[in-house]
């Protein structure tokens, strides 16, 4: 008998044995039973990402060498570092950003693709390279019709932007009135990671653009981190005139840019000098107080690293750079933000600095940014009454982990050392539910200095308290456990 005889005999079979009831039903019209909802998404960022991305060394001048040798120098073991390699520490993304484009689409299919002259061997191939090497793929694009590179804005004093463009760079190709196509062409890539960088257009059409490009993401089915920025030069619809982050934003990707962009600096260089970005203080203040919008899989994002970058200006003659002391804070700092800690430097240049390396496999303070509670840590105590922070001021800052305890930041802005005090009572439950009734049970921590690697003393939770001096633009950072 064939399988379908079979299934005839079966079903005659059922037909007789049901009620008569039960067979008036069946000739009913009925509607399809509903599809079983699908499975939930992965929940991807669960802890902030982290990784490499090439424009804060390389800018537009990027090709398939350059991204190439970076993820070769991520899996490389580093002798200081405990023989471990970049990714061993947990960063597995490499991430090509703006300028990767060829500057026109494909004119029969409409398809992005990459410039032929710096990536002959195509996006697919890099990917798999970057891949092969047990890392994660990122790329990136532009909701409106040009990416940012090839524009730029001068905000106006009545309120309105003038576009211009940078003669240096042409402009390339975005995704806007492509979305779903490039979200498939992405995804057929095999890219992970998708920074999606607003440069142009109304706000309205930014929230419309960051909602379709999310959706196309998921409609490909391949779980794609997605990173917005929702643009580094429009102030008009924040509270916070450093941040950008609208609140309508929170909820439209697993990170949103918080900041503008961030010069290897402590403060903001001067326009005149032909420097419009942000530095680490200003970008500290933006993001800081957007705690409450931080969690797992949906971060703040005050943008990427700036550690060992040294970025040339006045024709080569002169450059800036954080120093080794500053590159320390802002690791540290962006570990108690729970920010995405994305390498800007050259990896394959570590070996000869040896305190960028020593600043970003520091494995103590990685854990506080990777800890699995996902609570950003928040600024507790200033010295300053001056203004919104204060420029000068020593700040503590305090972020709860998962294992019962805390981190602590005693941060100096000043231009001298100074002693920074931190009472344990003030500190030790901040941001935590049921904080109050942890306190009345807790009186004893333990106290490490994650940056000396080294155990400082026990000390009662009620009355108790830590000095330490700090260098100028430095930071102490303490990981607190409870004794009992
Ligand atoms: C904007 C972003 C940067 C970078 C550039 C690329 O300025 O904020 O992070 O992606 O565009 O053009």
């Amino acid at each position: 008998m064939t399988r379908s005889a079979v299934a005839v005999v079966v079903a005659a079979l059922v037909a007789l044995s049901m009620p008569a009831a039960s067979n008036a039903q069946q000739r009913q019209p009925t509607s399809p039973p509903p599809s079983p909802p699908p499975p939930p998404p992965p929940l991807l960022a669960q802890t902030p990402p982290m990784g490499w991305n090439s424009y804060n060394k390389f800018g537009c001048n990027i090709d398939e060498g350059i991204i190439r040798a970076q993820a070769d120098a991520m899996v490389l073991n580093i002798s200081s570092a405990g023989n471990k390699s970049l990714r061993d520490l947990g960063y597995h993304l490499v991430m090509i950003d703006d300028c990767w484009m060829a500057p026109q689409r494909n004119a029969a299919t409409g398809e992005l693709e990459a410039d032929p002259k710096r990536f002959p061997s195509g996006i697919a191939a890099l990917a798999d390279y970057v891949h092969a090497r047990g890392l994660k793929f990122g790329i990136y694009s532009a909701p409106g019709p040009q990416t940012c590179s090839g524009r730029a804005y001068l905000q106006t004093s009545l309120g309105g932007r003038l576009p211009f463009y940078f003669p240096l760079f042409p402009p390339y190709p975005g995704s806007q009135g492509h979305e779903a196509q490039d979200a498939d062409t992405f995804a057929a890539w095999g890219v992970d990671y998708l920074k999606y960088d607003r440069c142009s257009g109304s706000w309205d059409e930014a929230e419309r653009a960051f909602a379709l490009m999310r959706d196309s993401l998921a409609a490909t089915g391949r779980p794609i981190v997605y990173s917005i920025n929702p643009d580094e030069n429009d102030f008009s619809r924040t509270s916070n005139k450093n941040s950008t982050k609208p609140d309508w934003m929170s909820g439209y990707a697993h990170l949103v840019r918080t900041t503008k962009d961030l010069d290897p600096a402590w403060r903001q260089l001067p326009w005149s000098q032909g420097f419009w970005s942000t530095g680490v203080v200003d970008a500290i203040d933006a993001n800081g107080p957007l705690f409450a919008a931080a969690g797992p899989g949906h971060w703040n994002d005050p943008d990427m690293l700036q550690v060992g970058v040294k970025r040339p200006w006045l024709f080569g003659r002169k450059q800036v750079a954080l120093t080794d002391v500053e590159g320390r804070t802002q690791f540290s700092m962006w570990a108690m933000m729970a920010a995405p800690l994305i390498l800007g430097n050259d990896l394959t240049r570590m070996v000869e600095d040896d305190a960028t390396r020593e600043t970003l496999t520091n494995a103590e303070v990685i854990a506080i940014d990777q800890d699995p509670l996902g609570v950003q840590g928040r600024r507790v105590a200033s010295s300053s009454s001056l203004g919104k922070f204060g420029g000068d001021s020593a700040e503590v800052w305090s972020k709860p982990l998962a294992d019962g305890g805390f981190a602590v930041a005693l941060l100096n802005r000043g231009k001298s050392p100074r002693v920074v005090r931190v009472e344990w009572s003030d500190v030790a439950f901040v941001g935590r539910e049921g904080g109050e009734e942890a306190q009345r049970v807790s009186s004893k921590v333990r106290v490490r200095d994650v940056w000396r690697h080294a155990d400082v003393g026990e000390f009662d939770v009620v009355g108790g308290s830590y000095s330490a001096t700090v260098e100028a633009h430095g930071v102490v950072v303490l990981r607190v456990t409870f004794v009992q």
